[in-house]
């Protein structure tokens, strides 16, 4: 087994997944205004700190995905917030790209940047724990998206960024994410991502990346988020899967799934279907971001001091999602 590849099933096993936390300073500041805090540095800190020192980061928490703020941050004079996740046996892991910019020769659709200096990056970010990386690729439907130009550049920059992290023994998570937003239909949705995650896996390919030594984070197969035409959870699992299977060679060791604004209860439901059905070798885990924080963040902008309160809002979903990651959850275990 190769090093990369037990870095990856270290994260994912036995029902883990991945807390995505690493929500740009931009973002971070719209999250913590909705919820009237103000988005200082500290305040920030406050609110990761308190989540990576929880209970369930030991039992659930295979991985944490960092921004660059905050792997450099220490929440004490002698810790660092990479050794408070590695304390609790949880993997830092740090985002790489620097945002998806407007393509050129195609306006409304855009192409993640971050390839220049990555290298140097890297090497840093390896000093200060991380041993995984996320780069997200984004995808809109519509008539005429994505394009034949997006998917394939988006896909060049993922395999290019997969071969660098990887020679910097690090887990690249690859993250093609066709997008929830629109009024497009569950089968538009299955054959633009199936299009987009072989257009992916064509190029990690040609860029000779070790395909056990990464992990796909991708979205669900869902009807878009205006459509009158919603699915049920259980075609939700059935159509995932199908595009799983038929898109990602049988080589890569896991897949965890974005959120991408579903519900909590929603993310945790179709993935515990997911479970239930799967059929193939990939462990189908989480790596969520609003649908692991979002009821925490809300509790916590109450009382930014009530850290065990807060913590137990977290835990709890965190252990839902842990055991929908095993097909173990059901509903009652909500109350
Ligand atoms: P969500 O689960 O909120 O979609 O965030 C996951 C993520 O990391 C998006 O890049």
């Amino acid at each position: 087994m190769s090093e990369l590849n037990s870095i990856a099933l270290k994260i994912l096993s036995k029902g883990q997944g991945i807390l995505a936390a690493d929500e740009s300073t931009s973002t971070m500041t719209k999250r913590l205004e909705s919820v009237n805090i103000p988005s200082t540095p500290k305040n920030r800190l406050i609110f990761r700190q308190t989540l990576f020192s929880s209970s369930s980061m030991s039992s659930c928490i295979g991985g944490v995905i960092l921004y660059d703020e905050t792997i450099k941050q220490k929440v004490s004079d002698n810790k660092s917030v990479p050794e408070l996740i590695q304390s609790a046996n949880s993997v830092p892991g740090i985002k790489v790209d620097t945002g998806a910019k407007v393509l050129a020769n195609s306006l409304k659709e855009k192409i993640t940047e971050g390839l220049d200096g990555l290298r140097d990056r890297l090497k840093e970010y390896y000093k200060f724990g991380a041993r995984f990386t996320k780069w997200r690729g984004v995808y809109n439907i519509t008539k005429d998206h994505p394009s034949k130009l997006s998917i394939h550049s988006n896909a060049h920059a993922l395999a290019r960024y997969s071969a660098i992290v990887q020679e910097c023994n690090m887990v690249p998570i690859v993250e093609p994410e066709v997008l929830m937003d629109g009024n497009h239909s569950a089968q538009d949705c299955l054959i633009k991502t199936s299009e987009v995650i072989k257009k992916c896996f064509e190029e990690l390919i040609l860029h000779k990346i070790d395909l056990t030594g990464l992990i796909l984070k991708p979205n669900m197969i869902l009807a878009g988020s205006t459509s009158d035409k919603k699915i049920e959870s259980t075609e939700v699992a059935k159509l995932t899967i199908n595009c799983l299977k038929s898109s990602v060679p049988s080589e890569v060791p896991g897949i965890a799934f974005l959120s991408g604004g579903q519900s909590e209860l929603e993310a945790t439901e179709n993935l515990n279907l997911i479970n239930k059905e799967n059929n193939t070798n990939f462990i189908m885990s989480y790596s969520y971001g609003r649908a692991l924080q979002q009821s925490a963040l809300k509790h916590w902008s109450k009382d930014i001091n009530d850290v065990d309160g807060t913590q137990k809002v977290f835990n709890h979903r965190a252990k839902m999602n842990t055991l929908a990651a095993q097909g173990k959850w059901s509903k009652d275990l909500e109350n």
